[in-house]
């Protein structure tokens, strides 16, 4: 395995351009937006009223995209503020994730738990929640990958003067934490996600048979996975998942079944592979802009986290998210029948005047309050201590090698780009000495 990771970890693969520039993500899924121009209008539409009918591209007014093909057709509405985000993140019956599936009700729960509601979803997040909790993160997944994958990482970079490090370091630790953990080999990571990027009903710029085919390689892996682990466990999520027991209310506890297991799987690989690696990005990109800030995190490392979360409620890279309405329901003055799709725009939340003062400015010194980076209530994100302990991992690695780490001043300067649904920087061109 130890080879496996080292290879890939320092091969110069083609598939780290093609997937993980956030620009060409956003287009080949159809929803590129010039992201830093629209907040001043979001603060605009934000201060007329909390809620609006529409979309919140049609707000925008940008082009039409359905992110989800389950809310393709239906009435949408959009919500602005903290208060009113936070309102419905934490009513599930009224606003349900059920919206959130790739397909059709053929393919019910493809996205797993994220579409789930309760008390379904409680039953099921409890069968592979253990593996998330903090101490898991700081041991379990720390030392058996994150600190082995940075530690190669950081070698290949000390070769050189100059790197990129969205490319060389930001997209290769989460992809290889999830990968292992899973219990896949680090050598099948790249190709793995490159397939079931492109077997969705997002997938944009691939063929429907070549949908298919990816749809059955990710199948394939996970099912050969789940029969390996079966007849031998290992210690990974997989092995773990085969020993759980879900526990559906009325019913017995019984062991997941292998579609139930490739659920959870499918998910944390989608959840976890592109997430980490955009908002590692988005706190190197901020602190390498603010200079100031950054030299206070290189004196006091105690400062990362702050920075962490700063960077967290300044630019999260998943900064909308969907619910579906479940039945007639006023909300902040807003008749929204059953069937409709209300939007939660939590990037635009994070920054609500009224929760934050000058809330467009990267302060890690202000005062700490929740954030909805990482979502709130049921769903609140399963991943995050694992992500924070990737970035904070990643970023103090990075200083110890690195001290003098700043922006290559002769590379484009980066940006924070990507589409409503996504974001992360342009690049992160750096000098290294
Ligand atoms: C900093 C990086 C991350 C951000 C900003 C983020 C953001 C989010 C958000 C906003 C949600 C809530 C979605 C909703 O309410 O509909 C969520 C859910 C989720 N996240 Fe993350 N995430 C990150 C990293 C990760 C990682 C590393 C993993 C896995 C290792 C992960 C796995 C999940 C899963 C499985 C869910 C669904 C939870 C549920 O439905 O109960 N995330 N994430």
């Amino acid at each position: 395995m130890e080879a496996a990771v080292q290879d890939v970890l320092t091969a110069d693969d083609p598939l780290y351009d093609e997937l993980y520039d956030v620009t060409n993500e956003a287009m080949a899924i159809g929803n590129w937006v010039d992201v830093n121009s629209i907040m001043p209008q979001l603060h605009k539409l934000r201060a007329v009223a909390p809620v609006h009918k529409g979309r919140v591209r049609e707000l925008l007014g940008l082009p039409h995209h359905d992110r989800h093909i389950r809310s393709a057709g239906r009435q949408h509405f959009t919500a602005l503020t903290y208060e009113a985000c936070e309102a419905a993140f934490r009513d599930p019956q009224t606003f349900s994730n059920s919206v959130q599936g790739h397909a059709s009700d053929l393919d019910k729960y493809s996205m797993g738990i994220l579409e789930m509601d309760p008390p379904m979803h409680r039953a099921y997040r409890r069968t592979i929640q253990p593996k998330f909790l903090m101490p898991e993160a700081m041991g379990w997944w720390r030392k058996r990958t994150i600190d082995n994958i940075v530690h190669r990482l950081i070698e290949r970079l000390a070769k050189g003067e100059r790197a990129d490090l969205n490319i060389d370091y930001c997209a290769r630790i989460p992809v290889y934490t999830i990968t292992t953990a899973i219990g896949l080999d680090g050598d099948d990571a790249l190709r793995f996600r490159h397939a079931y990027m492109n077997s969705t009903s997002s997938s944009r710029n691939v063929t429907m048979e070549d949908r298919i085919a990816n749809g059955r390689i990710v199948e394939e892996t996970v099912l050969g996975l789940i029969a390996a682990r079966r007849a031998k466990p290992q210690d990974d999520l997989v092995s773990f998942l085969l020993k759980t027991r879900l526990m559906l209310p009325g019913e017995e506890p019984r062991p997941l079944t292998d579609r139930e297991i490739m659920a959870h799987v499918k998910l944390v690989m989608v959840a976890g592979g592109g997430t980490s690696w955009r908002q590692m990005g988005i706190t190197l990109f901020a602190l390498l802009t603010h200079v100031d800030q950054f030299e206070q995190v290189k004196e006091d490392r105690s400062l990362i986290g702050d920075a962490i979360e700063e960077a967290l409620r300044w630019n999260p890279t998943a900064p909308y998210f969907y619910r579906m309405v479940m039945k007639d329901t006023t909300f902040y003055g807003i008749d929204m029948p059953e069937g409709s799709v209300l939007e939660l725009c939590l990037g635009p939340a994070n920054r609500d005047p009224s929760r934050w003062s000058n809330p467009d400015t990267f302060d890690m010194h202000r005062e700490k309050l929740t954030n909805m980076a990482l979502g709130l209530g049921t769903h609140r994100c399963l991943g995050m201590n694992v992500a924070r302990v990737e970035i904070e991992t990643g970023i103090n690695a990075l200083l110890d090698a690195f001290p003098n780490l700043r922006l290559d001043p002769d590379a484009p300067a980066p940006f924070i780009t990507g589409g409503l649904e996504q974001q992360g920087p342009s690049g992160l061109p750096v000098l290294l000495r």
